[in-house]
C-alpha cells in the first residue's frame, strides 16, 4: 500500500485526478479497448471530481473511450430524486465530461428484481473486462462503498443494511431528517473492489482519522473492512494531513519518507 499525505483537501484531490489522469493516457483507451474506471459519491471526491472536470477542460484526459462503473445507489429512492448517486453523478461529473451515456453503470436502486440487478451488474463489469481503477472513499466507520462493518471481505453486489453510523452522517443531504435517509443501498462487494487492478481512495478531515488508522495500522479486518486495502496489490490512499492524526508519528514520517524518496510520475501535476 501506498499512502500519500498532502497538505490539505484540495491538494488530495488535485494528486489524485491527476494521478487518475496518468492512468487514463498511459491506457491509451480506444472504442475496442476502455479504460473502466470505478467511481464512488459523497462529499470526498467533489474535489476530484472537479478537477478530472479541470483536466478535461483544458484537453489533458477525454472521458469518450472511458467506461464507468458506479460504487452504489440507494434504495427506495428514484433515480431522478435529488439525493440519488445517479443525480450527483451526473451533476458532480457526467454532465460536464465528454462521457458516452451508454458508458455510465450505476446499480439501479429501483429494479424490481434487486438480486437479478446486482449479479448482472457484476456479469457487466466482468463482460467490460474488469475495472482498470476503482475510485473510493472510506466512512468514518470504516466503510468501502457500502460495505458496512462485519461486511464479508469476499463479498460482491449486493443489498446492504446502512448502519445507524451512516444513517446519521448521510443525513446531512437529507435535511438532517433521519426518517428520509434511505436504509438500504446495492453496493458492489468487497472482492469485487478486490478485482480491480488498481485501487485509490482518498481521505480528508478529522473524522476520518481513526478509519485511517485502521486502514493502515490495524489488522486486516471485517469490523473496518477499508482494512482489506492492505491485501490489494495496487492499493493508494491519499490522505489530507488532519486525517492522519489518530496514526503514530513514526507512521505518518514513514510513508512520508517513502514517498520524497519515489520519483513517481504521478506527483507531477497536470495542470
Ligand atoms: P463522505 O463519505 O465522502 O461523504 O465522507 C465517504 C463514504 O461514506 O464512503
Amino acid at each position: 500500500m501506498r499512502l500519500i499525505i498532502e497538505k490539505d483537501y484540495k491538494n488530495v484531490s488535485k494528486w489524485t485526478a491527476n494521478y487518475i489522469a496518468q492512468a487514463i493516457i498511459k491506457s491509451e483507451p480506444t472504442r475496442e479497448k476502455p479504460f473502466v474506471l470505478g467511481l464512488p459519491t459523497g462529499s470526498t471526491p467533489i474535489g476530484t471530481y472537479k478537477e478530472l472536470v479541470r483536466l478535461y477542460k483544458h484537453g489533458v484526459i477525454s472521458f469518450e473511450n472511458i467506461i464507468t462503473f458506479n460504487m452504489d445507489e440507494y434504495i427506495g429512492i428514484p433515480q431522478n430524486h435529488p439525493q440519488s448517486y445517479f443525480t450527483f453523478m451526473r451533476e458532480n461529473l457526467f454532465s460536464l465530461v465528454d462521457i458516452k451515456k451508454e458508458n455510465i453503470n450505476i446499480p439501479n436502486g429501483s429494479a424490481d428484481d434487486l438480486e437479478a440487478e446486482c449479479l448482472a451488474y457484476e456479469e457487466k463489469i466482468k463482460a467490460a473486462g474488469g475495472i482498470d481503477l476503482f475510485l473510493g472513499g472510506i466512512g468514518s466507520d470504516g466503510h468501502i462503498a457500502f460495505n458496512e462493518p462485519g461486511s464479508s471481505l469476499k463479498s460482491r453486489t449486493r443489498i446492504k443494511t446502512l448502519t445507524q453510523d451512516t444513517i446519521i452522517a448521510n443525513s446531512r443531504n437529507f435535511g438532517h431528517d433521519l426518517t428520509k435517509v434511505p436504509k438500504t443501498a446495492l453496493t458492489v462487494g468487497i472482492q469485487t473492489i478486490m478485482d480491480a487492478k488498481e485501487v485509490i481512495v482518498v481521505v480528508n478531515g478529522y473524522k476520518k482519522a481513526l478509519a485511517l488508522k485502521n486502514t493502515v495500522e490495524g489488522n486486516v479486518n471485517h469490523m473496518w473492512t477499508c482494512s482489506i486495502l492492505q491485501m490489494h496489490p495496487h492499493a493508494i490512499i491519499v490522505s489530507d494531513e488532519e486525517a492522519t492524526v489518530e496514526m503514530k508519528i513514526g507512521t505518518v514520517k514513514y510513508f512520508k519518507e517513502i514517498e520524497a524518496g519515489n520519483i513517481n510520475p504521478a506527483t507531477q501535476l497536470y495542470i
